[in-house]
């Protein structure tokens, strides 16, 4: 399995705070910083454009990983894509079919970029398996997209687990990672069913920013 990376969701910033929370992430050990983007169609909140993409940019130096949570993805990829995104993750629901799914992660990665694929709830990841190697990251959503705060899911480990082992099987470089509701203790039980990438934006902003990356980093 790949080394443990978290993913500190921006969402959750205290943004009457900006400057002193960038500057709390950016000495902790958190490698990523995740950055949601709402339409308020796919989900019912809006968020950020790619301009905050951008101003974020210039105040730090993490991997940017952008979910984007949108009926275009298309379309929206693109735009992120030029605004300096590491990662582009879009949802499986918001594509026609598998074949737009893998032709989008060809246009993310031609661009030069990782592509990476988001489940909700609902989705299950059986279309993915055989199409693992397009694919630079799965997103399993842990909580239904659009708001922080909501309670982890449990039952979306099982995802994580079938994830994993087509993974293994197959030697791919795939990264698995988990979005909603995550805390220390949620958050040992998804690496312990194979996930290596954790988001977490409420536990991680409501207290000391370097303190809650660590607990999630010692979770063997
Ligand atoms: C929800 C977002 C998450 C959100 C997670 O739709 O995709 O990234 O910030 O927040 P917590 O960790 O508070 O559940
Ligand atoms: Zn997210």
């Amino acid at each position: 399995m790949k080394e443990l990376v978290i993913a500190p969701s921006i969402l959750s910033l205290d943004y009457a705070n900006t400057s002193e929370q960038l500057k709390e992430l950016n000495e902790s050990n958190a490698k990523w910083m995740h950055f949601d983007v709402m339409d308020g169609h796919f989900v019912p909140n809006l968020t950020f454009g790619p301009d905050i993409l951008k101003g974020f940019k210039k105040c730090s130096d993490l991997f940017m990983d952008v979910h984007i949570m949108v009926d275009n993805p298309e379309m929206i990829s693109e735009i992120f894509v030029k605004a300096g995104a590491d990662m582009v993750t879009f949802h499986l629901e918001a594509v026609k079919d598998i074949e737009a799914c893998i032709a989008l992660c060809r246009k993310i990665r031609a661009a030069g970029v990782k592509a990476g694929v988001s489940v909700k709830p609902k989705t299950a990841v059986d279309a993915l398996l055989p199409y693992l190697s397009e694919m630079d990251l799965v997103l399993v959503m842990s909580v239904e997209p659009g708001f922080g705060g909501q309670s982890f899911m449990e039952d979306m480990l099982d995802k994580v687990r079938k994830l994993r082992k087509e993974i293994e099987a197959n030697n791919y470089d795939t990264r698995i990672e988990i979005d909603g509701g995550i805390n220390a203790e949620t958050g040992k039980l998804a690496v312990e069913a194979g996930c290596d990438t954790l988001v977490a934006g409420s536990y991680i902003f409501k207290q000391n920013i370097k303190e809650a990356v660590d607990s999630l980093l010692c979770q063997k």
